[in-house]
């Protein structure tokens, strides 16, 4: 394999290294390159630096591959030609192919050489924005670029479900603050704030600011719960009731009325969106990642999701939870933990029977594994409870975190 696709994070810092708004950087960080920048005093705190601009590549890639790297469509964005690895993550330079997918405000996606040329000679105010700017700091931003003589840069920092909305904040904000010039820049945050300020510094620089100003974080509030996206996840063993008790939630929320369902059944998914897949770990890890993905997209849109496959492993079910977090939505975990014995006593499809028999490989329980969870939000045993009670038990969950009124 020469290729490889990057997650958001590492695309937008391989956007940021072709445009040029990291330089003198031109790569992923090699850990001589970081000292030589270091050396140079380019970047104050520069033990600390090498951590953020980092890329993670499989361990098939090593020193001498060329790898195309390609975003989430396809698009082969630029080539990584990597010169040093360092357990995960692969360093060295990269070269632009083609011109990336901006998306919404691509207009205002320009490059610092393009910017700096248009901004009037003399001191540049700029302002980072990760969220709207409030009427006493638009008036302190005035007031600082009147006594500075300086023109002002709007920089909103684009980076996943928020960019669009930081833009807009921005537009609003150079309505009053005639002359200033607005560039969206996708540089994704960093938890480590000292990083992150360094990172939005660096950049302004790049951009010609003589003076920068990091715009307050923004005070996400997420909407009340009742409008929120929900991910109802069901995990456990074949004919441990899951389905049965998905069905039941999914009717006594359809009875209440008030929110929309989707009801992705593990059975129902295997034959239409995961149709042709088997059983082995991959295959698995396909599958459950396919139900995420549309679970996700319902809950991107406010609607709530119900899911019941066997999903064994954890850090699938992980992979999951998060997609749906990064779009807003929330996550709840069922592990519907009848015991195997349970399971097999029961046998209402009569595949325990056949998987003893040798006739199923790779049956979980029986002959592939099942990873117990640790992070259920709910954990249900159907050994002696009735179907009315667990589906109670859900249904409780979901009320009493406001997400169903
Ligand atoms: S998962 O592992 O990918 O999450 P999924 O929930 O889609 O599994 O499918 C499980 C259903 O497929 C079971 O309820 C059972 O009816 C059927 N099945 C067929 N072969 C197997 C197998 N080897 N292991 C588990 N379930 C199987």
């Amino acid at each position: 394999m020469t290729e490889w696709t990057p997650d958001a994070r590492e695309l937008a810092d391989l956007e940021l290294l072709l445009s040029g708004a990291y330089a003198p950087l031109t790569g992923f960080l090699t850990s001589a390159e970081v000292e030589s920048v270091v050396e140079r005093g380019r970047l104050p705190g520069g033990t600390s630096w090498p951590d953020p601009i980092t890329i993670a590549l499989p361990d098939e890639f090593g020193p001498g591959d060329r790898v195309t790297l390609r975003d989430p469509e396809g698009a082969a964005v630029a080539v990584l030609t990597v010169v040093e690895r360092d357990g995960h993550h692969a360093a060295g330079p990269v070269e632009a192919l083609d011109v990336p997918a901006y998306g919404p405000f691509a207009r205002l996606r320009r490059r610092p050489e393009e910017v700096r040329k248009d901004l009037p000679d003399g001191e540049v105010l700029a302002v980072t924005m990760r969220g709207p700017l409030d009427g006493a700091t638009l008036d302190d931003v005035a007031a600082t670029a009147e006594e500075l003589d300086a023109a002002v840069l709007l920089m909103p920092l684009v980076f996943g479900e928020g960019g669009p909305a930081v833009v807009r904040a921005a537009l609003k904000a150079a309505e009053r603050l005639p002359g200033a010039t607005v560039v969206a820049v996708p540089l994704a945050p960093r938890e480590d704030t000292e990083i992150d300020l360094e990172l939005r510094e660096h950049v302004a620089r790049n951009y010609g600011a003589t003076e920068h100003y990091a715009g307050p974080a923004p005070i996400s509030i997420p909407g009340p719960p009742h409008k929120r996206g929900l991910v109802v996840f069901f995990t456990g063993l074949s004919g441990s009731g899951k389905s049965t008790i998905a069905r039941g939630l999914r009717d006594a929320l359809l009875e209440r009325g008030g929110r929309t369902v989707t009801y992705l059944d593990g059975d129902v998914v295997r034959r239409m969106l995961s149709a042709g897949l088997t059983f082995s770990r991959e295959d698995r890890d396909r599958n459950i990642r396919r139900i995420g993905f549309v679970a996700a997209e319902v809950a991107r849109h406010g609607g709530l999701a119900i899911c019941a496959p066997i999903a064994p492993y954890a850090a699938t079910r992980d992979e999951v939870r998060a997609m749906v977090e990064e779009v807003g939505g929330d996550f709840l975990l069922v592990h519907v933990a009848t015991p195997l014995e349970e399971c097999e006593r029961r046998d209402r499809k009569g595949l325990y029977a056949k998987a003893r028999a040798g006739l199923i490989p790779e049956f979980t329980g029986i002959s592939d594994p099942y990873e117990e969870p640790e992070d259920a939000d709910l954990v249900l045993d159907t050994t002696d409870m009735t179907i009315d009670r667990a589906v109670g038990a859900v249904l409780n969950l979901v009320t009493s975190g406001g997400w169903v009124r």
